[in-house]
This record gives C-alpha cells, structure tokens and sequence, in this order.
C-alpha cells in the first residue's frame, strides 16, 4: 500500500449503499449550495415525526445564534423509540455486552418500557421538570442511555461526565450546570474486577451544591455510602413505575444536551445542543456515513460520556431504528481479541472506533482478527484524531480484509455530529484522510488573514461557512464565550464563520487532511484536553510556582501531555521522584487519570516573551527534540532556552 493509493468503494457494497457513488453525493452537494433552506427543509419533513410541523427552515437574523426548524414540534425520545413501534418492537434497540461476558438484548419495546418507567421515576419522585438540568455520571450499562433517553422524554437536559473524570471535575460540571438530580451507579466491572464511582459523586456533593437527589442503579452491588434523604436505589424504585409516559411536547429549539468540552483557555464550556436539528443529523449522518440496514448490527466502542457515544451509540443508532451495541469492558481484555470475538459472536457489521484503540490493538495483537470470523464487516470507522498510515493499513488489510470502507469521521463535540467523511459507497479513500465535507454541510479551509479558500497544499483553518441543523447553540451560562470561542477568529466576505480550531489542507484532489488543533488544546487518546485546565490543577501545588504544559506526540496515545514546571524553592528539587507523584496525585483529583502527565521536566524557568507570555511553540519543540529555529533573541532570557533544552535530552 502506498499513501498516494485510492481505494475505490466496494462494487458490491455500493450497489446497495444510499449514496451509491460521487455523482449522486455531487447532485446533494449542488442542491444544498442551490437551495440550502429547501435542501434541509425536506430531510426535516422526511426524517422527523413532527408533532406540529415547522414554519421556518433557518432563521439567521441574529446570527451566530440561529434558529432551525421554528415553529416545530417534537420528542427526541419519541424520535428514538416511539414511531419504531409499529414496525420494529420485537428488534434489538441495544445489545448489551458486559465486562465479563454478560450479554443482554433490549427490545424496542423494552426500551420503550425502561424509558418511561425512568421518565416517571424522574418526574414524580425526584420532581425533574423540563428545563431542569440532569448531571448522569454512569458506567458503559444500558441504564445509561435509559437515564439520556428519560431526560428527552421529559424535557429535562441532561448533562453527562465521563466516568474517569475526578470528584472535581464533576462538581466543576455540577455547579456550572446547577444541576439539582444526579444519576449515577455504585460502579461497574472492569477487567472483571468491580470499580466505583458512587464514592465520587459523594466527595462531589461535599460542602454546598445545588444537587438534591442522587438516583444509584445498582450494577455491582458492591457496598457504598447511602445518605438518608438524598441518595435512592433505582433498582428498587423502578418497578413500581408506569411503563407508559407521555412524551413532553419540545420545541425544535429547546435545549437537548450540555456537554463539558476543553476549550483553549479557561474552565471546560457546556455546549448546549438542542433538539430537532441534533437529532436530525444524528440520523442523517448514521444512514450516509455507515450505512446501516435494517438487519445490521453497529457497534461504537466509544464511551457515552463524549460526544461520540451521544451521536453514536445513543441518538444516531436509536433515531434510525437500527440495533446499536454497547460494551461495558476494556477492549484489550482479556485480551486484544476481544474486539473481533465480538464483531464474530454479534456478527457487527460496522465498527467504529479511535485511532489510539486501532494502534493499542495492533501493537497488542498484530494477528488476533485473522482468528475470528469478521466476514460480517462492512463499514470501518474511525473518529477523534488523525490516523497515521500504518494504523489505517492495519485497520483497512487486518481487520477489514481488505474488503471494507474505512470512513475517517472528522468532527467535534460542538459539531453534532460528522461533518468531513467518506461515504462508504461512494468515495473513492485515501488512507488517513477525511475526504470530503458531507452532503449539505459547507465545510472549507480557509485563509485566516484573508478568508478565503486556500490553495491545494497551502495550510488553512477548517471553518464551517454556514450554519447546519446540528451546530452548538451556545456555551452554557456565556453568550460571549461562545461568539468568541467559534466566531471570532475567521471572517469570510466580511462576515464571522465557525472556526473549529482545527488545522488541514487540501491535496492537489481536493480531498481534506485535518491536520491537528491550532490552538491550546491537546488530544490524549482522542480525548480532548485544554492546557489551561492541566496547568491550573499542576498549580495547586504549594511548591509550584509556574507551569507550561503542551502536547508531544506519543506512538499510542496520538499525544501525551508533557509538562514545564518551575518550582518554587531555590534549591531545586529535594526528591523528584516523590515531587512527579505528588503532582500527578493533584491532577488525578482535581481533572482524572485521563489528564496525568506523561512527562515532567522542572525547569530553571520558561521560555517567555518581555511581555510576559509564555512561548509554547517553543516549548512543544523542545518536548518533540527538534531544533530551534525560531528566533529566540527576544525572549526575556534566552539562556534559558538551552537550559531547558539540555535537561529534556
Ligand atoms: C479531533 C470528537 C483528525 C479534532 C468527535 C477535533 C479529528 C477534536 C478527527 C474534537 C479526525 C476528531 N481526524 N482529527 N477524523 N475527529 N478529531 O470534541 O482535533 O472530543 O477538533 O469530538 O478531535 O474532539 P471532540
């Protein structure tokens, strides 16, 4: 395989694919940029069950905050699981598979019954109302999705924080979010070992906080602390509910979700997704982009904690009434067959996953799949990084006998969903590259001193020209932060565009390649993290007096985060060994283990300008062992270049 070769879709494949070749993606793509209100209009009208129909497509008049689908009115819940009722009760919704092997199927109907049962637990006994705020802190168990799916049935946003986040980091996202109910459980298996997260929640609510109610689902009945008044068992409350509840009448722009994501400075933001539009693109990008059938099996080994399990596993999957797996464990346990047993046992026809997890199953068994029947393969995804060839060709000839499309999903939480991809029937792929924006979504590199398209192999900002169904609606509690965050860098004829903070280019085809964050923000096995926040847990440290941290690529993680710390006292560092853990113990409590530092320099002092600012890309040089070529002659003390330099060698 050579990085110039072009891998045309499978013949077979195609045939039957939506979108069966890039005439067809061309005659969507033209309609969009002809008639882009009547391009949307119809998938809304086609693809959602609307309550009261919409009486306007997009309205931008006070753009960057824009409305679509004004007037309308719906049910995500409904969306989901509702109008499948008539046709599909009896089929898979989730297949569930737990760290040991358990495996449960959730019907339709089932799914129907546990949602509404949850909705009334939510409303009658913890007294959640539509508009009220809903942190869910949850392991990977179907509960999870039965606690986002109740919150849509009522109205309620809910707001998920991955499990491996700290009890700070939630009760960062608690208080931001004034969330009055917390849903979590008393843990979940790992490595069938049980871990917990009630103790989290716990040291979260400690002191003041606006949460009322905690609900438990008991997974591993392990014992865990119970507060009288405040803490309720699930388990025990669920069956006395009404499996019927009627679904809250939303409006097409009432509030879905918060997500908390890593910004570039500052505290992580709450993007707001509402209702129509999000879920409209869910759809829409699980039908183009993987192409699932109606008896097929998908399986996202994401975690519903990040966007992608919200789009994923949850809305997307449920929306288009497909069968969506969800698997509880560690995908190298017990060992890095895991993944392919299951793509053999549940016979999944599309698999989407990180690059990161790609290259740990590579590196950990190299010819594991050939062990298992993975003949029911179709669509291979990957999201959340750049993939690098190798991976790709392992991914594309191993797993994927050379016979599947490798969709490389570009996008972002504050996105929606996908918004550069190959279509699986349809584009002709390069190995590690996005290709092309989808059908309706005016995707482009742009210049950002002049705003405009830039040209093949020229380096530009990836901007999003015009507003789209699924985009952020805002940054929880700060309007501000949202014009400044996305629309504040990049003007196209004049006018602000979304910016997402990613670098590509264009090849001389005019296929994409994203080539990494422009800004602060670093991403740890396709995790993202903001500098800002690593850097202010390190500063919790009595001792330390300044810190830098920046990204330095990592053969497995995408990138490890690499820190400059500058102590306070004089006499260096008495013992580092115990300083490093002393350090990385702060930043497990105040963010999680996801944002320990891979490296640890304590330098003499940073690299800075007479103003004071601290040159990162001088630093992130100095982390990867390159040279420097910048001009350093007017840093406030330039020595402490080489100083610096010397010790990382
Ligand atoms: C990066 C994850 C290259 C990018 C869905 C983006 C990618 C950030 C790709 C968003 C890809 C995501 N190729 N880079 N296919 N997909 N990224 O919000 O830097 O957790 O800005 O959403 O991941 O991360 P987030």
């Amino acid at each position: 395989m050579s990085e110039k070769q072009v891998f045309k879709p499978n013949r077979a494949f195609a045939k039957d694919a939506r979108i069966k070749n890039m005439c067809e993606y061309h005659e969507l793509q033209d309609k969009a940029m002809e008639d882009y209100e009547g391009f949307w209009g119809d998938f809304a009208k086609e693809k959602i069950d609307w309550i009261e129909p919409f009486t306007n497509v997009l309205d931008e008049s006070k753009a960057p905050f824009v409305k679509w689908f004004d007037g309308g009115k719906l049910n995500v819940a409904s969306q989901c699981i509702d109008r499948h009722l008539d046709t599909r009760k009896n089929k898979a919704a989730i297949i569930f598979e737990g760290d040991r092997g358990d495996v449960q199927t959730i019907t339709y109907l089932d799914l129907y019954k546990h949602v509404n049962r949850f909705a009334n637990l939510l409303k009658e006994d913890f007294g959640v109302k539509k508009g009220d705020r809903v942190i869910i802190y949850m392991p990977m168990i179907p509960e999870a999705a039965y606690a986002m799916l109740a919150c849509a049935r009522i109205g309620a946003i809910h707001s998920i924080v991955f499990g491996g986040f700290s009890s700070e980091a939630l009760k960062d996202r608690i208080e931001d979010a004034e969330a009055k109910v917390v849903i979590t459980a008393d843990g979940a298996f790992r490595k069938e070992k049980p871990y917990m997260l009630k103790p989290v929640v716990d040291a979260a609510l400690e002191g003041n906080t606006p949460v009322k109610k905690v609900i438990v689902v008991q997974r591993n009945f392990e014992d865990v602390e119970w507060v009288a008044g405040r803490d309720y068992s699930y388990n025990e409350m669920i069956e006395q509910k009404s499996s019927i509840c009627e679904p809250e009448v939303m409006d097409s722009e009432d509030p879905l979700f918060l997500l908390y994501t890593s910004g570039s400075t500052g505290k992580p933001k709450g993007v707001q997704h509402n209702s129509a539009g999000y879920i409209l693109w869910a759809q829409m990008t699980m039908e183009w982009v993987f192409d699932v059938k109606e008896n097929d099996t998908y399986w996202c080994t994401a975690d519903v904690g990040w966007i992608t399990g919200h789009t994923y596993i949850v809305y997307g999957p449920l929306a288009m009434g497909a069968t969506t797996v969800m698997f509880e464990g560690v995908i190298t346990f017990p060992d890095a067959g895991r993944p392919w047993s299951m793509v053999e046992n549940h016979r999944i026809n599309q698999f989407y996953t990180a690059p990161t997890a790609i290259r740990v199953l590579h590196k950990m068994g190299e010819h594991e799949p050939a062990k298992y029947d993975m003949s029911s393969l179709k669509v291979l995804g990957t999201v959340g990084e750049p993939i690098d060839p190798p991976a790709w060709k392992w991914y594309y000839e191993e797993v994927g006998q050379s016979k599947c499309a490798i969709v490389d999903t570009y996008w972002q939480t504050e996105t929606g969903g996908h918004i550069v991809s190959p279509l699986p029937g349809a584009t002709p792929i390069k190995p590690a590259c996005a290709t092309f924006p989808l059908p309706g979504i005016m995707a482009e590199i742009l210049d950002p001193e002049t705003g405009e398209k830039v040209e093949a192999g020229e380096k530009g900002y990836m901007c999003v020209t015009r507003p789209w169904p699924s985009q952020i609606r805002g940054v929880w509690g700060d309007e501000e932060r949202y014009v400044k965050s996305y629309f504040g860098d990049v003007k196209k004829d004049g006018k602000p565009v979304y910016f997402t903070g990613d670098g590509a280019v264009y090849d001389e085809d005019g296929y994409i390649t994203i080539t990494g964050r422009t800004d602060d923000v670093i991403n740890v096995s396709g995790h993202r993290m903001g500098t800002a926040e690593v850097e202010a847990a390190i500063k919790k440290h009595p001792n330390v007096a300044e810190v830098a941290v920046v990204g330095k690529p990592h053969p497995l993680k995408g990138e490890g985060i690499f820190a400059y710390i500058v102590l306070k006292s004089d006499d260096g560092v008495a013992d580092e060994v115990e300083e490093v853990k002393a350090i990385n113990n702060i930043i497990k409590h105040e963010i999680g283990n996801i944002a320990l530092c891979d490296d640890m320099v304590f330098a003499p002092g940073l690299p800075k300008t007479r103003s004071g600012k601290i040159m990162r890309r001088i630093l992130r040089a100095i982390a990867k062992g390159e040279e420097i070529t910048q001009d350093i002659s007017t840093l406030e003390d330039p020595s402490i270049v080489e100083k610096i330099a010397a010790m990382v060698k």
